[in-house]
């Protein structure tokens, strides 16, 4: 851990919200994970950060490593803007390696480059301990002339990829007239000179006025696109002929309001792993997180994405409490643990049969309040974290609700079913009275399982 970490400390300590073992930079603003990739045996992540205020502005790479996905290392600013080649502020992007070589490229803004009309793409490299970046003194390396005549606004966050030694990136935006968002695609045999294709996809702006952060891959025989329409991320599994994406429906990806700007990327071991930004914030120096890693495959029917937290993340467990096939008729579960620290990590599976709520009541107040809880409400099916919600149906067959739960402090994770996500942040109305609480209303649940752990913090 750096030292400027370690100078940080008290001031953490003060702050009631700031996770424990989710990323966040050392202090102050960070908004979307760029550029995740793993290079000689390590996970490097980059990330938009502001090092001189705890707003969005002034927007550098922040960069950090780690080698289990768990335990993260703070590392230099990779990228800070070029005041003197105009640029303010280096906006999002990806991380590729040519012959080895890490090789950043990225949207570039400034004040005669504005997000909306007159933004560049451009490339940085760096020496083989990813520490020092250099960028490229012929950049920028894409225009918006690129598309001719097609007007194209807030053309920005290219995404790159290899295919038979050619490389491909997309970059997000939207058609200025008539508004369409749109995802397009070029092509290149260096990475430096580039060919606009055509696009990847033009939706109708039922679908978002304007996408951000495109991701793009292929998972068994299906293709990917995950989308930010500066609203909740949405994603479509289809098919990628002549280089343009036919979409099946448009999923959301994860159902919490704060959860924006998805990235992701394939490790040794072909997992596909995306992040995205966690728009949470404390009292005190921090604002913004990134979501714990979680992997995505297909469901077996191919027709909706499965996330899993990655097994790595156990390592964080401490002691454990376990329960198994027990009837909860007006019982209370409360927190098994003698601890400070509000920091869990939940696996339950239900049966939930003849019941109005299920819940998981995070502070000691004494009526349930759902921005303070977790819970599934069978009468109208919605499953609430916090403020957000998902309407949700229960298999037919089963009637089981299996979840993943993750509480870091203040930040909630959710995945329901395998397939349903919800991240959110908590914030206790009352002083930071933290509790943990599982119960039901009006009925009795089945607990076939139900594990807790308590979790250490990685910072
Ligand atoms: C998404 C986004 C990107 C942009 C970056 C700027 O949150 O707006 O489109 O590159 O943030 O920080």
């Amino acid at each position: 851990m750096s030292n400027f970490h370690l100078s940080n400390e008290e001031e953490h300590k003060e702050d009631p919200l700031r996770p424990k073992y989710h990323f966040l930079p050392p202090s102050n603003w960070m908004n979307d994970p760029n550029g995740p990739i793993f290079y000689k045996e390590e996970y490097h992540l980059f990330y938009q950060y502001n090092p001189t205020g705890n707003q969005w502005g002034n927007i550098h790479w922040g960069h950090a490593k780690s080698k289990d996905l768990v335990y993260w290392e703070y590392l230099p600013i990779a990228l800070s803007p070029s005041k003197e080649k105009g640029e303010t502020h280096c906006f999002s992007g990806c991380c590729v390696l040519d012959n080895g070589r890490p090789i950043i490229i990225y949207t570039s803004v400034g004040p005669n480059k504005s997000p909306s009309t007159g933004a560049e793409q451009w490339l940085a490299f760096s020496n083989v301990e990813m520490i020092t970046w250099k960028k490229y003194e012929k950049n920028p390396i894409m225009t918006n002339s690129l598309h001719e005549k097609l007007e194209i606004h807030d053309w920005r966050d290219p995404f790159v990829w290899k295919e038979e030694d050619i490389w491909y990136l997309i970059l997000g935006g939207h058609i200025k007239e008539p508004v369409q968002p749109i995802v397009l695609l070029y092509k290149s045999y260096n990475l430096y000179d580039w060919k606009y294709v055509g696009p990847l996809l033009i939706e109708d702006k039922s679908k978002g006025k304007n996408w951000e952060c495109p991701n793009f891959f292929k998972l068994d025989e299906n293709y990917i696109l995950i989308v930010s329409p500066h609203n909740r991320v949405i994603y479509s599994i289809g098919s990628y002929d002549n280089y343009q994406f036919k979409p099946n429906i448009w999923n959301i990806l994860d159902y919490g309001k704060l959860f924006y700007a998805t990235n992701v990327m394939k490790d040794k071991n072909n997992r596909i792993i995306l992040w995205a930004w966690i728009k949470a914030k404390g009292s005190k120096n921090w604002n913004g997180c990134l979501t714990l890693p979680r992997i995505i495959s297909l469901s077996h029917n191919n027709n909706k994405l499965t996330f899993k937290f990655p097994s790595e993340l156990q390592k964080l467990r401490k002691s454990k409490y376990c329960i198994e096939n027990i009837k909860l008729d007006n019982q209370i579960i409360y927190n098994p643990f003698d601890t400070k620290d509000f920091c869990f990590e939940i696996q339950v599976e239900l049966q939930l049969i003849n019941l109005e709520i299920f819940y998981i009541k995070l502070t000691k107040n004494k009526s349930l309040r759902k921005e303070e809880s977790i819970g599934f409400d069978l009468k109208t099916n919605n499953f609430w974290v916090g403020k957000d919600k998902v309407h949700y149906i229960l298999p037919s067959d089963d009637k089981l609700l299996k979840l993943h739960i993750y509480i870091d402090v203040s930040i909630i994770e959710v995945i329901i079913n395998d397939h349903a996500c919800i991240t959110t942040q908590i914030i206790p109305k009352d002083n930071f009275a933290n509790n943990l609480e599982i119960g039901t209303v009006n009925g009795s649940i089945m607990i076939r399982k139900l594990l807790i752990w308590n979790l250490k913090s990685i910072w």
